[in-house]
């Protein structure tokens, strides 16, 4: 048995050898002939000269060898529906959605925006796209046409496959108009958008640009469309995240890589086999959504759940605080994952709805995307008897687990885990800490640095920030040059403040940035402030992340008036602070909607007129500001601090 620091210690030191064993988990048409190229660094391309296709290893491989196997488990206590997939009618659906996109002239290397909500087309439509080789790029249902519009620009798709609408809480959300308003408001026209028609509510469609699903899939009902076996590096997906600025990135994977990557973490971080059902909670428009609901579990030829609904609300719209065991119950899930947040919401429903229902397939819960708190781990321990909670610790950039609990397979020994912490380093990341001011290691335990991983990235990381490598270069890496003239190093900086105790553990305590994390969701506070900004009253604005004990974290707007006649009384005030809530609806969606808008009469900023967020945000906590020395105005904080104690 190998302990698992000599499997991590391999995994670094010899590294190609480690990938190429770790290669074969996946089908190649062509296997690779070069392990890892790093002779550019910082950008490194993986698995070189081999080609292959994500969704022949989703898919097609299993429909091959088990096609009766449950691969899909669309289900909506929304619509009341169920309904599984096999591998082998997976694959039908790919095909028929595949030959539909290119019947709208989608190609090879084309985008293709998906606009959906969790329903099983829209895993159709990823998979087609990489069947087909047109780089898909997902944007979450609960985008408003602002942030949708900027990303049909950025990624100029040919197609946008959407649907009439979503559903929440039995209610009808549409998403036809949004999607309407964005490609209007895009410098960029698709030439197609196909949509499914759920019924849910009415659509006005565009003569000539919009199809509908159910006649495209129709007409394609039995189409052969083989996957086209790409080279390796080809991009796969873009996913835009946000960062410091207001313009999200998009995040570009590989192929070959990501296929690798996801295929070794199934067994080795989430200790799932193929006949298994996996259950995420996540939505297709974040990471956790394309790595863990589509591509990880089917990659690794298990079951994957896709749940429409609220965690509190089951079927018939009737309450039922515990829909979620109910399916992991019925569709005997053995490794389930979600987010601190969603299990804080379940606290406050009568722990007695775990206990109803049999949960003996289940061997772990994994939880991710934000701090997991002790109550909660606790709550949530105790309430499935004792089976493992475990926090893993990633980012969209990477795409899979920077830190984790190593499983236990294959003869490498499992780590095990520990409280308040995401784990140990997983296999292929070289993490160091760092100070922020000398980039040097911070080797003293339990000494604060940043987290950064030495490069190259292992596979499955971003290759690059679409359509603009300086930015990936610039934004995420530093490099280092060698006093003794050695070659330099590229370090990638996660942005997350950490620690590491005596024993290799890691802590995480936060982002060195202006992201914030609401509600499992990454968040720019500079894309809010934009969206505030763009109201016509708004002077200056300032958004912080602040604690919250359910979200994690929320979003406070600070705001000075351009003009201040006619905001004498709190009605007043409130009017306008809905009316700025209405604009980042419109703008962004809800899910950026600050929980407070806050019009003061100045912002705390340096004298040379630098906005002291920090200080704003400690004070908005309840916290000490620390050192105010370089403030120019100390009244704006105070004035700060009793508005909001
Ligand atoms: O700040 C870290 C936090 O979420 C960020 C990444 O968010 P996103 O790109 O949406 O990817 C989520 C993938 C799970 C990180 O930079 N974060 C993520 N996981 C944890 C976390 N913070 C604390 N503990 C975690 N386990």
């Amino acid at each position: 048995m190998q302990t698992y620091a000599d499997f991590h210690r391999q995994s670094i030191e010899d590294r190609d050898a480690f990938w190429a064993e770790q290669a074969k988990r996946i089908e190649w048409e062509t296997p690779p002939q070069q392990i890892c190229d790093y002779s550019n660094p910082p950008f490194a391309r993986w698995f070189v000269g081999g080609r292959t296709n994500l969704c022949h290893n989703a898919v097609d491989r299993h429909a091959r060898d088990r096609g009766d196997a449950t691969a899909l488990i669309a289900v909506s206590t929304e619509t009341n529906t169920e309904k599984s997939y096999s591998f082998s009618e997976l694959q039908r659906e790919v095909e028929r959605m595949a030959a539909s996109l290119q019947s709208l002239g989608v190609q090879q290397g084309d985008r293709v925006l998906i606009y959906m909500p969790m329903i099983a087309e829209a895993c159709f439509a990823m998979l087609a796209c990489t069947r087909i080789g047109a780089i898909h790029s997902v944007v979450f249902g609960g985008f408003a046409s602002g942030s949708l519009s900027t990303r049909i620009d950025d990624a100029q798709p040919k197609v946008i496959v959407s649907a009439d609408g979503g559903s929440r809480g039995g209610k009808p959300v549409p998403y036809k108009p949004l999607l309407d308003e964005a490609i209007n408001l895009a410098s960029h026209k698709p030439d197609a958008v196909l949509l499914v028609d759920r019924g849910l509510t009415a659509m006005q469609l565009v003569e000539g640009r919009d199809h509908i699903w159910s006649d495209l899939r129709t007409k394609h009902m039995d189409a052969q469309v083989p996957c086209v076996w790409v080279d390796s590096t080809t991009p796969s997906y873009t996913l835009y995240t946000s960062g410091t600025t207001g313009k999200p990135k998009g995040v570009q994977r590989d192929t070959g890589g990501y296929c690798v990557a996801l295929a070794t973490s199934i067994p080795y971080i989430y200790g799932g086999k193929p006949g298994e059902t996996f259950f995420s909670t996540s939505d297709i428009g974040w990471v956790v959504g394309h790595s863990y609901i589509i591509y990880g579990p089917l990659i690794g030829g298990m079951a994957t759940i896709m749940y429409e609904g609220l965690p509190t609300q089951g079927f018939d719209h009737q309450p039922d605080g515990g829909i979620w065991w109910r399916l992991v119950a019925k569709y005997k899930v053995s490794v389930m994952f979600s987010a601190p947040t969603a299990i804080r919401v379940l606290k406050k429903q009568d722990p007695e709805h775990l206990k109803k229902h049999d949960l003996s397939s289940l061997k772990a819960l994994f939880l991710a995307g934000e701090p997991l708190d002790e109550p909660t781990a606790k709550w949530i321990s105790e309430g499935l008897n004792g089976k493992p909670i475990i926090d893993n610790y990633w980012q969209t950039e990477t795409g899979w687990p920077i830190l984790s609990v190593a499983n236990g397979v294959d003869n490498v020994a499992a780590t095990s885990p520990r409280f308040g912490s995401p784990g140990v380093p997983m296999y292929g990341y070289n993490v160091r800490l760092v100070d922020e001011s000398t980039g040097l290691p911070v080797e003293t335990a339990d000494a604060k640095g940043v987290l950064t991983v030495e490069g190259p990235l292992p596979p499955g990381c971003l290759q690059t920030v679409w359509g603009d490598d300086h930015r990936f270069v610039n934004t995420y890496w530093n490099k280092m040059e060698d006093p003794a003239g050695g070659p330099a190093r590229w370090v990638y900086s996660t942005y997350d403040w950490s620690r590491r105790d005596a024993d290799g553990y890691y802590f995480i305590l936060g982002r060195t940035d202006d992201v914030i994390n609401v509600a499992g969701h990454r968040l720019g506070t500079r894309e809010i402030e934009e969206s505030v900004s763009s109201h016509p009253n708004v002077a200056e604005v300032a958004v912080v992340g602040v604690a919250d004990n359910v979200k994690g974290q929320v979003a406070l707007a600070f705001v000075t008036v351009k003009n201040s006649e006619g905001l004498d009384t709190e009605e007043q005030r409130a009017a306008l602070e809905k009316e700025i809530m209405r604009q980042v609806d419109a703008d962004l969606g809800a899910v950026a909607r600050p929980a407070r808008v806050h019009i003061v009469t100045a912002l705390p900023k340096t004298r040379s007129g630098k906005l002291l967020r920090r200080a704003l945000q400690a004070v908005a906590e309840g916290r000490d500001p620390g050192d105010l020395t370089t403030i120019d105005d100390p009244s704006s904080l105070l004035n700060i601090k009793s508005m909001v104690s």
